[in-house]
């Protein structure tokens, strides 16, 4: 059985404007990496051995630093789309570039989860699903992909963002595709998985299945919740494969100064060469690359861009300074 991945990351991330304004949603760093960094070690752990990046929106920053992935230890290609296909129609897209293989993983490009995804391939394959959905369980399903599931897990429907969701089931991204199921998605056209594919497959008897894992998920969409991704991958709330190893509550690049009377704490991120002066409390923040933080600053779950100054005594508190 052989298994390939296409991860989506061709996306505009307007919810996290101004951060993407200069760097796409999965190459902003989360825990000290790309985020999309995770993503690929994740995937390489679970014995995928070849992956598509599907891009779109300043696809040209992703391959200068994933190159053929070597070093990861999966083999890396790169679909652009010269304008955006949406979720399907990206997925199509890349599909183009894979090896022969059985089942693809996709996987969207602004998730962190904790779900087993070796028994989510055991659950399809045991299911002989034409396409399985990670679910997971929220207490709000009104912002995400609803789906209703009859009790052998086969998906009944599937409702994209709604003011009255029908379950607080919902698509965590990350499906498995049987790989002739894609072929069926139009080429080169703009389609919606989740609006079209998804619905257009229910309607036609496709075999859909919704594996549900209640571990750690988080929809990375929202700057508050890319902060919070990076502390809890600091913390070790959640395990990834890319978080650099580190001791205590936060992580530090080697070649970052940081006055021995500073308090960095909860999962802060100091990037290198950043400086922290005497005095400073950074709690739970990403400070980029080259920073400075003057004397006696509070910096709470908040990020400063790269190269950005803070001055002597300032308070931050969930704020996103200098994009
Ligand atoms: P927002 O604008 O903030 O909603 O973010 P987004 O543009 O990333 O959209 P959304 O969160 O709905 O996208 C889910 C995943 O699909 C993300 O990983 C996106 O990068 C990816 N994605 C969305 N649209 C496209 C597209 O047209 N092409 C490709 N290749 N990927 C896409």
């Amino acid at each position: 059985m052989k298994i390939s991945a296409i991860l989506l990351v061709g996306g505009r991330g307007t919810r996290l404007l101004p951060l993407t304004l200069q760097t796409p949603k999965p190459m902003l760093e989360v825990a000290g990496v790309p985020f999309t960094e995770h993503q690929i070690r994740k995937a390489a752990q679970a014995g995928i051995s070849e992956i598509v990046l599907a891009t779109s929106y300043k696809a040209e920053l992703f391959e200068p630093y994933f190159g053929n992935g070597e070093i990861f230890g999966i083999k890396i290609k790169y679909a652009v789309e010269s304008s955006a296909l949406g979720t399907a129609g990206g997925i199509r897209h890349a599909a183009k570039l894979l090896d022969p293989c059985d089942l693809v993983v996709i996987f969207n490009g602004d998730v962190l989860g904790a779900h087993d995804l070796k028994k989510q391939i055991q659950f399809h394959q045991e299911h002989q699903a034409d396409v399985s959905l990670y679910l997971t369980e929220v207490d709000d399903a009104r912002a995400y992909g609803c789906v209703e599931l009859e009790s052998n897990n086969q998906v009944k429907s599937f409702l994209e963002k709604m003011d009255n969701p029908i379950s607080n089931l919902i698509n965590a991204g990350c499906y498995i595709f049987k790989s002739e199921v894609i072929q069926q998605i139009p080429v080169d056209q703009v389609v919606s998985v989740e609006r079209q594919t998804f619905p257009e497959l229910l309607k036609a008897g496709a075999q859909v299945f919704g594996y549900l894992d209640n571990s750690y998920w988080l929809d990375i969409g929202t700057p508050a919740a890319l902060v919070k991704a990076s502390a809890d991958l600091i913390m070790g709330k959640v395990f990834s494969p890319a978080t650099p190893k580190h001791e205590g509550e936060y992580l530090a690049a080697a070649d970052s100064s940081i006055d021995t009377s500073a308090r960095v704490e909860k999962g802060s991120y100091i990037a290198p060469n950043v400086i922290i002066e005497s005095n400073c409390q950074i709690t739970g923040s990403i400070i980029g690359r080259g920073a400075k933080i003057g004397a006696d600053c509070k910096i709470i779950d908040s990020i400063i861009a790269p190269n950005t100054q803070i001055s002597a005594g300032m308070i931050v508190n969930s704020n996103y300074l200098g994009f």
